[in-house]
C-alpha cells in the first residue's frame, strides 16, 4: 500500500516540486523570510533543521500540509547526539559501558524527548572510528574498535526507531553518520584530507555502517571530508556503490551541513552546478543548509545533464522515508503533557546516573585509597572542574538543561552533609587558565583535609565539531596544580573530565588513584560521587587507547606485528644512555611503544581472575562454529562487573593480520568470590578478513584466542581452522 501511495504521489509532482523534496533548509531564527514560507507553500522544501520550537515547527508543517498543492509534510531534523533535555554521557563515555542494552535504553529517552519537541529525524548516531584523539570529534563517536562502535551505533538506531518499519509513538528517525571515513582525518585536524586503502576502509570504517544499516537504519549522512580524492558527499562508488547496491540500504543520504557547495572549495566541481550533479550522480539524496540542487537541479534535469529517473529515485527514498516516520498521517506534534519542558523527569535522570556511573573508568588506585574510607571526616574539593554544570555535559548538548545538571561538587555536598566537611577551591578559574593566583587557596584547602579529589580535564567546549588540539596535555596549568596538591602530602584522587583521551601520566603519577569521567552529562556529579563512595566498583573499560605523548598518535590497540616487532617496547632511552643498545625493531628511541593505557582497560574495586579456557573443537572445518568458554571469578570482597574480551588473532594469511581484533565482550556481574562461565561462539564471518580482492575472505590456519580484561588480555587458546 505505502509503495502504491507513493508512485501515486510521485507521478503528481512536478519537477520543481520533486526538487523541492531534496532540500533540507537551516531556520535562521524564530520568523521565517516570506520568500521560504512561500517555498513551503510552493512545496519546494523537504525538510528543515533546527527549528526553535513545537510551536514553529508545527506552523511550518501546516503551511506545508494544508497549503502546498501536494499536502507533502515536512521533515524535521535535529542533532540529538547523547540526549536531548537529559544530556547523557557523551558517546565515547558511553562505549565505555560496553552496554548496548543501556545505550539503546538512552537513546529510547532521547527520542521521547525530541519528538515531544516536534523533532522527527536525529542526526545519530556517529559513528566514525577515530584513532586520533587530537580531532575534537572522537567525543561524538563510540570510539577505536569496529566491532564496539557497530554495536554502540545498532543499539542506538533501536533506541531511536524502536523495531519495525514505521516509527511508533516517540520515536525518531535515526541517521548514521559521517558516511564514510571522516575519523581518519590527517594529522587530527578538522575536515581534513583522509586517504584510506579500500581493504581498511571496509574493514574499519565502514563496519559501523553495515551495523547500524543492518539494524535498520532510516538515513545516512554523508561526511565532509575528502576519501581518497573523491569527497564523500560526492563519491558514488562509496554511496551508490556501497551503501545502496552493495548493503541494500533503503533509505536516504543526507548530505552534511553545506557540503554540497563545498566540493567546489575540494576541487571537485568548478561551480555549485557542478556540484550538484556530481553529488546527486553519486547517490546524494538531500542536500542540507547550501542550495545547489535548489538552484541548479531543475535546470540540469530539463538539459538532460542530470536524468530525471535520479531524481525520482531520491524523491521516492524520502518520500518512502517521510511515510515510515509516520509523517502524512500524524504530520503534527501535540504538546508534551503538562510536565515542565525544561527539565527532565526522574525517570530519565535515573538513567543518566546510571549510564554516567557505568561509564567510570578506574585507571589507578594505589592502597585502596578509593572507595573512600569511612575515616575520612574532611575533604578537599578541588579543580575547574568540579563545580561547571554546563562543561560536564560535553559537546553536542545545545538542548540540554544546563540548570537540571549536578556538579560533583553538589553531588559531594549533599553525600557527605555534615558528616564530612567539604573544603572547595577551584585552585584555577577553567581548565585552560594559566593564572596559578588560586593555588595557594587549593593547598590550604588540602592542607586542612584528610583527601583531596581534584576535577580536572577539558571543558566541553574543547570537544567536538572544529575542536582539533595539535597537544593532548591538559589544558593550562592543570598539572601544575596537582603536582601543588600532591606535595601537600594528603592523598590525591584525580577525577579526569574530558571528551578524548588527554596525556595523564604525569598527573597519574601524582595521583594515589585516578577516574576517568569523560563528560557525563546531567547526572555527572552524581555518577561520579557514587563511584568514589563505592556504590557501585567501577566497571568502565577504555574504548580508546590512552597515549604517553602525542607523538604515538595514531594508536590502537589492533595494530600488526610489523616484520620487527618490539621486544615489549623500551620505555624511552635515558638522557646519556649510548644508542647501541636499541635494536633494529619497531620502536622509539624516547618513549614506549604500549600506550600509556590500552583499549578495554579498566579496574575494580575487586579483582577478576579468567581460567579454565576451552575452544572447541581444537580443528574447525571451514564454516562450522568455535566456541570458547572460560571461568571469571572475583576473588576480592566486594561485587563488580567485569567486562570480559575476547580477541582472536589470525596468524598467518594473505593480508597480514592484526595481533588482536575484538570478537565478543560481555558484561559479568559477580559477587565477592563468585564465579561464572562465560561462553562465546565464533561464527565464520568472526575470522573473515578483507582480502585483496575486497571481498570477505577466510583462510584455513592457526588462529589464537585471548580473553580478559582488556586487550593485552593473556589467557590464551589456539584452534586451527582446516581447508573443508
Ligand atoms: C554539522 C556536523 C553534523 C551535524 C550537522 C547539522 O556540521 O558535521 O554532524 O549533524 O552539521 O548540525
Amino acid at each position: 500500500m505505502a509503495d502504491r501511495a507513493t508512485a501515486d504521489l510521485l507521478a503528481r509532482m512536478t519537477l520543481a516540486q520533486k526538487v523541492g523534496q531534496m532540500a533540507q533548509l537551516a531556520i535562521p531564527g524564530d520568523e521565517l523570510p516570506d520568500e521560504t514560507l512561500d517555498a513551503i507553500r510552493a512545496g519546494r522544501v523537504g525538510s528543515f533543521l533546527n527549528t526553535r520550537s513545537l510551536e514553529q515547527r508545527n506552523r511550518l508543517q501546516r503551511i506545508a500540509v494544508e497549503e502546498s498543492p501536494l499536502g507533502i509534510p515536512l521533515i524535521f531534523g535535529r542533532d540529538v547526539i547523547h540526549g536531548f533535555k537529559t544530556i547523557f554521557p557523551i558517546p565515547l563515555a558511553q562505549a565505555a559501558t560496553f552496554h548496548p542494552q543501556l545505550v539503546e535504553e538512552a537513546a529510547a529517552t532521547a527520542a521521547r524527548e525530541a519528538r515531544e519537541a516536534g523533532v522527527d529525524w536525529a542526526f545519530a548516531p556517529m559513528v566514525d572510528i577515530a584513532r586520533d584523539p587530537r580531532w575534537g570529534r572522537i567525543a561524538e563517536g563510540f570510539g577505536e574498535d569496529p566491532r564496539l562502535a557497530g554495536e554502540m551505533g545498532a543499539a542506538v538506531v533501536r533506541g531511536f526507531q524502536g523495531d519495525g518499519d514505521v516509527l511508533g509513538p516517540g520515536r525518531v528517525a535515526a541517521c548514521a553518520k559521517h558516511f564514510a571515513g571522516y575519523g581518519a582525518v590527517e594529522a587530527g585536524r578538522e575536515y581534513n584530507t583522509t586517504w584510506i586503502p579500500e581493504q581498511l576502509l571496509r574493514e574499519i570504517h565502514l563496519v559501523p555502517f553495515k551495523a547500524c544499516v543492518d539494524a535498520g537504519v532510516f538515513t545516512v549522512m554523508s561526511a565532509f571530508s575528502d576519501l581518497n580524492g573523491v569527497p564523500a558527499t560526492g563519491n558514488e562508488r562509496l554511496l551508490r556503490g556501497i551503501l545502496k547496491a552493495e548493503w541494500g540500504f533503503s533509505g536516504f543520504v543526507v548530505s552534511d551541513w553545506a557540503a554540497v557547495t563545498e566540493l567546489v572549495q575540494h576541487g571537485l566541481a568548478g561551480d555549485e552546478a557542478r556540484a550538484a550533479v556530481q553529488a546527486v550522480r553519486a547517490g546524494l539524496d538531500m542536500e542540507m543548509a547550501s542550495r545547489a540542487f535548489a538552484d541548479h537541479l531543475e535546470r540540469l534535469v530539463e538539459d538532460g545533464i542530470v536524468p530525471l529517473g535520479v531524481v525520482d529515485g531520491a524523491v521516492w527514498r524520502i518520500l518512502t522515508i517521510k511515510r515510515r516516520v509516520g509523517l502524512f498521517e500524524r504530520p503534527y506534534v501535540e504538546p508534551p503533557p503538562s510536565r515542565c519542558a525544561s527539565a527532565a523527569g526522574y525517570g530519565e535522570l535515573t538513567l543518566a546516573r546510571q549510564l554516567a556511573r557505568e561509564s567510570v573508568v578506574l585507571l589507578k588506585n594505589d592502597d585502596r585509597v578509593l572507595p573512600v574510607r569511612p575515616d575520612v571526616r574532611s575533604i578537599a574539593v578541588v579543580g575547574p572542574l568540579a563545580d561547571d554544570a554546563r562543561e560536564q555535559l560535553g559537546c553536542w548538548a545545545y538542548d540540554g538543561d544546563a540548570g537540571a545538571s549536578v556538579t560533583a561538587l553538589s553531588a559531594l555536598r549533599e553525600r557527605c552533609g555534615s558528616g564530612i566537611a567539604l573544603h572547595h577551591e577551584k585552585g584555577l578559574a577553567d581548565c585552560r587558565s594559566d593564572d596559578r593566583h588560586g593555588f595557594d587557596a587549593a593547598v590550604a584547602a588540602a592542607l586542612r583535609s584528610d583527601l583531596v579529589l581534584a576535577f580536572v580535564g577539558e571543558g566541553g567546549n574543547l570537544t567536538g565539531e572544529a575542536r582539533s588540539r595539535a597537544f593532548l596535555d591538559l589544558p593550562g596549568a592543570q598539572n601544575e596544580l596537582l603536582s601543588c596538591l600532591a606535595q601537600t602530602g594528603r592523598p590525591l584522587v584525580t577525577v579526569f573530565m574530558a571528551g578524548r583521551p588527554l596525556i595523564v601520566g604525569r598527573a597519574c603519577e601524582l595521583s594515589r588513584a585516578a577516574v576517568y569521567a569523560w563528560h557525563g552529562g546531567t547526572m555527572a556529579g552524581p555518577a561520579i560521587a557514587d563511584v568514589l563512595f563505592g556504590d557501585l566498583s567501577p566497571c568502565g573499560k577504555l574504548p580508546v587507547s590512552f597515549p604517553r605523548t602525542v607523538g604515538q598518535v595514531p594508536i590502537y590497540y589492533s595494530g600488526k606485528n610489523t616484520g620487527r616487532p618490539a621486544r615489549g617496547g623500551a620505555r624511552g632511552i635515558p638522557p646519556g644512555t649510548p644508542l647501541d643498545p636499541v635494536g633494529f625493531e619497531s620502536t622509539y628511541l624516547d618513549v614506549d611503544v604500549t600506550p600509556e593505557y590500552p583499549f578495554g582497560f579498566g579496574l575494580s574495586y575487586t579483582e577478576f581472575q579468567y581460567g579454565d579456557l576451552r575452544v572447541t573443537p581444537a580443528r574447525a572445518r571451514d564454516g562450522e562454529p568455535v566456541r570458547a568458554a572460560f571461568r571469571v571469578t572475583n576473588v576480592g570482597d566486594v561485587s563488580g562487573v567485569e567486562v570480559a574480551q575476547l580477541y582472536v588473532r589470525d596468524r598467518v594469511a594473505s593480508v597480514t593480520r592484526p595481533l588482536r581484533e575484538l570478537k565478543r565482550f560481555a558484561r559479568v556481574a559477580l559477587e565477592a568470590k563468585a564465579s561464572a562461565v562465560v561462553e562465546f561462539t565464533l561464527a565464520p564471518a568472526d575470522i573473515a578478513f578483507v582480502g585483496n580482492d575486497m571481498r570477505a575472505t577466510i583462510e584455513p590456519g592457526v588462529f589464537d584466542v585471548f580473553v580478559g580484561g582488556d586487550s593485552r588480555a593473556t589467557l590464551a587458546a589456539v584452534f586451527e581452522l582446516s581447508q573443508a
